[in-house]
């Protein structure tokens, strides 16, 4: 028999349920006597003990039901190891993992959250985590759950956006979150037909973005969309250092840089240019039926690494195959989109334009 504890770390987004019933049904299936506590909101819950003893019942209905049922919350890694009122996180959490008596430990989380995973790992807790974020930024891993429900909200988005812009004739940017990778954006922005895409990893020309909006109405087209990341930068922006490039931002009159392209591209232009930002909306709602399977792959497959008792992996997709990842080669780092990827070059070869 063995007790499993199991929570969900940082922003959520679709199939964190879908995800957990996969890890539970798989392990309730190999022995009926298992035990699973559910720590509630992420970290904070492992730190503060606040856990509950589930029932098997608990893990039924779930499948398509957005958000998570443990709760969740950001708990920055940078600020792990600091003492505050007398609370030091990670004494705190190994104090709890031993009172729960726990065989191991279930994480489901993005970048940050693999950081503390691994963190755990090598204080010496049994560590089992699987990949989710809409922004699909965990490195090891070709997909993590959430991004194509995300990618479907947000092509969703564009589709509505292209009758309103051919019948006005006018500009529009559409913002798609993915905070400093350009995965979703990308995706969004083929599968909607977007005009143009500006990542972060391709920073812009100003010049160049305009350009091909005036090329477009030279060529009859009427309208244009912008398939924009959150985190796109421009070619000067990307030359900062990182504070200076914060501070640039802070004291920027725009509440995000899909605003500042519309005021700089309307001056060019002459164009009357709109911004929509999906934001949170991205994130919510019932996981698509490829997160649902994947989900489950990944449940499951968690599920026999640690009948297995195989820890200090995540969980990934690799050429198609679930595959464990150890933890160490996965913390701290960042898939970002590669620019030479043949996807980038299939939108090149569309016409789709980068702004460069
Ligand atoms: O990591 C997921 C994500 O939605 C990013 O795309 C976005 O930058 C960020 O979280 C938003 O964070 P919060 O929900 O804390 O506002």
């Amino acid at each position: 028999m063995k007790r499993v504890g199991i929570l969900t770390s940082g922003g959520d987004c679709q199939g964190l349920n879908a995800a957990i019933r996969g890890v539970a049904k798989a392990l309730y299936t190999a022995d009926g006597e298992t035990e699973i506590y559910g720590i509630r909101n992420g970290y904070s819950g492992l730190i503060n003990g606040d856990y509950t003893k589930m029932k098997k019942s608990d893990f039924s209905g779930i499948l398509t039901v957005g958000g998570t049922i443990l709760g969740t919350s950001r708990q920055p890694f940078k600020l792990m190891r600091v003492i505050d009122d007398n609370v030091d996180k990670v004494e705190n959490m190994k104090e709890n993992y031993a009172k729960m008596q726990l065989d191991c430990l279930v994480i489901l989380g993005g970048n940050g959250t693999h950081k503390t995973a691994n963190l755990l790992s090598s204080e010496g807790l049994n560590v089992v985590t699987l990949p989710k974020t809409i922004d699909n930024d965990v490195w090891g891993t070709e997909m993590t759950f959430g991004f194509h429900s995300a990618v479907d909200i947000a092509t969703q988005v564009i589709d509505n956006i292209h009758t309103t812009a051919t019948s006005h004739g006018r500009v529009f940017i559409v913002e798609v979150m993915g905070h400093k990778v350009g995965w979703l954006t990308l995706y969004a922005g083929i599968a909607g037909g977007a005009d143009i895409i500006l990542l972060p990893e391709i920073p812009y020309n100003i010049d160049a973005v305009a350009k091909e909006i005036d090329k477009r109405e030279s060529e009859g087209k009427n309208f244009s969309i912008l398939a924009v990341a959150e985190g796109a930068l421009s070619q000067e922006e990307a030359k900062m250092k990182k504070k200076e490039l914060k501070a640039v931002r802070a004291s920027m009159p725009y509440p995000s840089v899909s605003y500042k392209l519309a005021k700089e591209l309307g001056d060019k232009t002459g164009h009357e240019i709109r911004v929509t930002v999906p934001g949170h909306f991205q994130r919510g709602g019932s996981p698509c039926a490829y997160d649902r399977v994947l989900c489950t792959r990944l449940g499951t497959a968690a599920a026999e690494l640690i009948k297995n008792e195989k820890y200090g992996y995540m969980v990934a997709l690799q050429n198609q195959r679930i595959v464990p990842v150890p933890l160490a080669d996965v913390a701290g780092k960042l898939k970002k989109v590669p620019i030479d990827s043949d996807i980038v070059m299939s939108a090149r070869d569309l016409g789709i334009s980068f702004g460069v």
